[in-house]
């Protein structure tokens, strides 16, 4: 079932919650792929409905950024959805979300200073504001998130349990091509040649977690040396850190929880990665 107005969804949410039925919910922004897929499919085993969010969220996207140009694909993404006896699919319009100026934003702090959140300001107050929103409207007891935006999971993590969110969260492993490449929407924007160098991104992040488990001395010469590989082979590094896992500061020799993190560009496109170590 197609729903694009709140008050529609809320209707149909309210007879399921008084009912005593569980919903989970999975946001996405559509062109789905493997990797959201994966996301529905563990939304489903946890709960009695499952509601999934398409809506393109224009507070997330920076200027000069590709949200006018990001691949919308409704048709088949509601096929996709469909055969995996999705409840319901929330497609609300700008105006249905945003009615108004917009007086309140959610910002989550320190986690969001670096990485994603140093290259692209205001992103995840944009993100941490909308899933808030969506969150308020969908009233769900669980929602799903991707491992392969680790730091927007660390952000919605932080967001739940500082404003006592009523919210489940639960991440998935990223899902890849066979090449390693993570699936994502901007990977269509790849050409062909593009694509294959791209998987070179996953395999720097394999070097480096080879080099993480030698006990190599320094975190910093493992992350100059894959930085100094992806930028031979064409692409231009934004970052490439060891960190902890906990709170995403850069990993001493004592920690036991690694993740490293990975953005690079290839031509327009922009690719992140990460891949978790437990010493
Ligand atoms: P979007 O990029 O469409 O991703 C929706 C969800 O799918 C996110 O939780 C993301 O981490 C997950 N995902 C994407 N690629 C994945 C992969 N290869 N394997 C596993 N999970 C993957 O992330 C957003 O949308 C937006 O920021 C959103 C949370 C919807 C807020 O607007």
């Amino acid at each position: 079932m197609l729903i694009a107005k709140i008050t529609v969804l809320r209707r149909q949410v309210k007879q399921w919650r008084q009912a005593g039925e569980s919903i989970a919910f999975v946001p996405t922004m559509g062109n789905l792929h493997a990797g959201h897929l994966q996301l529905v499919k563990a939304a489903k085993a946890q709960a009695d409905h499952v509601i999934v969010s398409i809506f393109v969220n224009p507070t997330q996207f920076g200027q000069g950024e590709d949200f006018a140009s990001y691949p919308k694909t409704l048709d088949v993404d509601t096929e996709q959805l469909a055969a995996l006896s999705v409840d319901i699919v929330f497609t609300p319009s700008v105006e249905e979300m945003y009615p108004n100026v917009g007086l309140t934003t959610v910002s989550v702090e320190k986690i969001t200073e670096n990485y994603c959140g140093m290259a692209r300001p205001g992103h995840f107050d944009g993100v941490a504001t909308v899933v808030n929103k969506l969150f308020n409207i969908v009233q769900p007891d669980s929602a799903f998130f991707g491992e392969k935006d680790f730091q927007q999971l660390a952000v919605i993590r932080t967001m739940v349990a500082d404003l006592n969110s009523p919210v489940e969260i639960f991440s998935v492993p990223t899902f890849r091509e066979e090449s390693g490449l993570a699936m994502s929407s901007r990977n269509g924007y790849l050409g062909e040649t593009e694509k294959n160098l791209a998987a070179e991104l996953y395999q720097s992040l394999c070097a480096a977690q080879q080099a993480v488990l030698a006990k190599q001395p320094a975190y910093a010469e493992i992350e100059a040396a894959q930085t100094q590989k992806l930028m031979h082979l064409g692409f231009c590094v934004e970052y490439f850190t060891v960190c902890r896992r906990g709170d995403l500061q850069s990993a001493g020799m004592n920690d036991k929880h690694i993740i490293i993190l990975v953005a690079a560009r290839l031509g327009k496109t922009r690719l992140i990665d990460n891949i978790q170590i437990d010493l």
